[in-house]
């Protein structure tokens, strides 16, 4: 007889396009770390919606606010002002080095947000015809056409041209080649603190700061892409504030919203006043609902520093089990982090591991052929992640 997955499946398969090799698991709950599909499986999930569920899965507090939310208002335009896009702007500008906020519903629209305010902005105040944003090699600033430009990799680029010109990429952590690409056009560098989707890939000390260093003395602007390294996911509210790097513009998303979707930027004064009405906008952008659950994650990660020290101290202990396993599996080349964003290189295929790891009850995601991601929710248990480490470790040594 066909199971409850199986019917799903054919059913999802049948009317939505196929832009996703998906697993053959239909979630339909979740609780804190846990995630449960439609046959009763409960799943550690140590994806969290691509660094997203930062608090968990349906946080109690997150889903009241977010309820009591939904009783009183949903949705109004933003020709007028509302209170929880009003209290959320406050926090992230009492957290960050910036003092306005735009907020729209993703990643990909923040980056192309950021993208459009340089560009207005070298228009406005830099001499000369300045539009140029230099990116990295192996960065990911998400799917739309801009951000896609941005991200200029050729496998997520193909079939897509004309591709948006004044896009140059660099070597990612190398200050002489960024030094070498600033010229006579180039308005910003934009650069994730970490690259996400590139493989939890950590620049040398100094990086960020020496590029701070060619923006300044260039006069360009530097934009942070933090979608995937905000929100305390690297153990800070932001990557870049365990640095003594500022940006110029920051871009936000995917925690954020602890599972609904919100994006926004960030930026000082001066950079931001060239945003005048009329120049961007966002239908849903900064809505009540989203706004709501913001505040509840953000209220949970700065309340007290206790929350923060807690996820740079998992990571910390996480990090180095890892590393102690690697000395005695040669499976594992390398082993990188920050916080609870996690990579293991691998020799065998990653696919391998999560296949295994998904028949044993564990959710796991990579972000190449041999590179396995671990992105828990931030509130994940030590006892949680003992028994990821145990599964993890139990596969592979079967591979040896
Ligand atoms: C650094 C970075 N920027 C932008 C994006 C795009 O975000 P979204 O998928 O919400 O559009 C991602 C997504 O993985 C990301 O990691």
């Amino acid at each position: 007889m066909e199971n409850r997955t199986d019917k799903w499946i054919a059913a999802g398969d049948q009317v939505l396009m196929p832009t996703y090799a998906r697993f053959p698991l239909v979630l339909e709950r979740g609780v804190g770390a846990t995630v449960t599909d439609v046959e009763g499986k409960t799943y550690l999930d140590f994806v969290s919606g691509v660094a997203v569920n930062a608090l968990g899965h349906c946080d109690a507090k997150l889903v009241k606010q977010v309820q009591a939310q939904a009783e009183t208002l949903l949705h109004v335009s933003n020709l007028y002002y509302n209170l929880p896009q009003i209290e959320l702007a406050k926090i992230l500008v009492q957290h960050s080095f910036a003092d306005k906020v735009f907020f729209c519903n993703s990643g990909a629209e923040a980056v192309e947000a950021a993208i459009k305010l340089a560009r207005r902005y070298a228009k406005e105040k830099m001499p000369g015809e300045r539009f140029e944003i230099i990116t990295a090699k192996s960065a990911f600033h998400g799917r739309t056409l801009a951000a896609l430009a941005a991200t200029g990799q050729a496998k997520y680029l193909a079939g897509f041209a004309p591709i948006l010109p004044g896009f140059q990429q660099v070597l990612f952590d190398d200050v002489d080649a960024l030094a070498k690409a600033v010229n006579e056009n180039t308005a910003a560098v934009l650069l994730e603190p970490i690259q996400g989707e590139g493989g939890v890939q950590i620049p040398k000390p100094g990086y960020l700061a020496a590029v701070r260093e060619i923006c300044d003395e260039a006069g360009i602007l530097l934009i942070l892409d933090e979608v995937q390294t905000g929100i305390g996911r690297t153990g800070h509210l932001f990557a870049h504030q365990a640095t003594e790097v500022v940006p110029d513009i920051m871009s936000t998303a995917k925690g954020l919203g602890g599972g609904l979707p919100i994006g926004a930027i960030l930026a000082k004064d001066v950079v931001a006043s060239v945003f005048q009405p009329g120049t961007h906008a966002s239908t849903f952008g900064g809505n009540p609902l989203v706004c709501s659950a913001g505040l509840a994650v953000l209220n949970r990660l700065t309340q007290s520093p206790a929350f923060l020290e807690d996820v740079r101290e998992k990571g910390q202990n996480l990090l180095q089990t890892l590393k102690t396993f690697q000395s005695q599996c040669p499976l594992i080349t390398a082993v990188r982090g920050r916080g609870l964003m996690i990579a293991l290189d691998l020799t065998i295929p990653a696919a391998e591991v999560i296949d295994a790891a998904l028949s044993k009850g564990l959710l796991l995601n990579r972000t190449s052929e041999k590179t396995l991601r671990l992105i828990p929710p931030l509130t994940i248990q030590q006892q949680e992640i003992d028994q990821m480490v145990h599964i993890l470790f139990e596969i592979l040594k079967a591979k040896l």
